[in-house]
């Protein structure tokens, strides 16, 4: 059986996202599948955060131009809570090479290739509890009844 679990994911929203005006395509596409928007800023993210991040992937051939490319404008931080939305919301964004992304996916419909993916999302619980630990403080998670909930569920 499908796991249902009420869960909390970090979301993205990277430089070109930003730039080519997605911004609010992406917040749309989440609320409008019934997740909860709870945490939300723009930022232009210091080397720091992004190393942090991104740890698991230093030392990779991609590393470098990876945290070029985040670094090099704002980003859209934003953490949506709801039944499976890791999972779902991975689904959502599509494959991490849009060129291989199902048409109706984010990066489906933005994108072309990886160094330019539009959107991050946590790949698991594990690292959505960590993403969200770095880029939101306690205090900037809304707590709020999503009065749907009952229609969406
Ligand atoms: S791996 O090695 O399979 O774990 O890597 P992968 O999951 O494919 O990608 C990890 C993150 O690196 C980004 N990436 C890149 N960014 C820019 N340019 C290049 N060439 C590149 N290759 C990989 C990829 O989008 C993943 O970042 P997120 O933020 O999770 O999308």
């Amino acid at each position: 059986m499908a796991s249902t679990k009420n869960e909390r994911t970090f979301i993205m929203v990277k430089p070109d996202g930003v730039q080519r005006g997605v911004v609010g395509d992406v917040i749309h596409r989440f609320e409008q599948r019934g997740y909860k928007l709870v945490a939300l800023k723009m930022l232009q993210a210091p080397r720091a955060l992004l190393e942090s991040h991104y740890e698991e992937h230093k030392g990779k051939k991609f590393y470098e131009i990876l945290l070029a490319y985040i670094g090099s404008g704002p980003v859209v931080a934003m953490v949506w809570e709801g039944l499976n939305a890791v999972s779902v919301g991975r689904k959502m964004l599509g494959a991490t090479d849009p060129a291989k992304s199902e048409p109706g996916t984010i990066r489906g419909d933005f994108g072309i290739v990886t160094g330019r993916n539009i959107v991050h999302g946590s790949d698991s619980e594990t690292s959505a509890q960590r993403e969200i630990a770095l880029w939101f403080k306690p205090d900037e998670i809304s707590q709020w009844t999503h009065t749907a909930e009952q229609w969406i569920y």
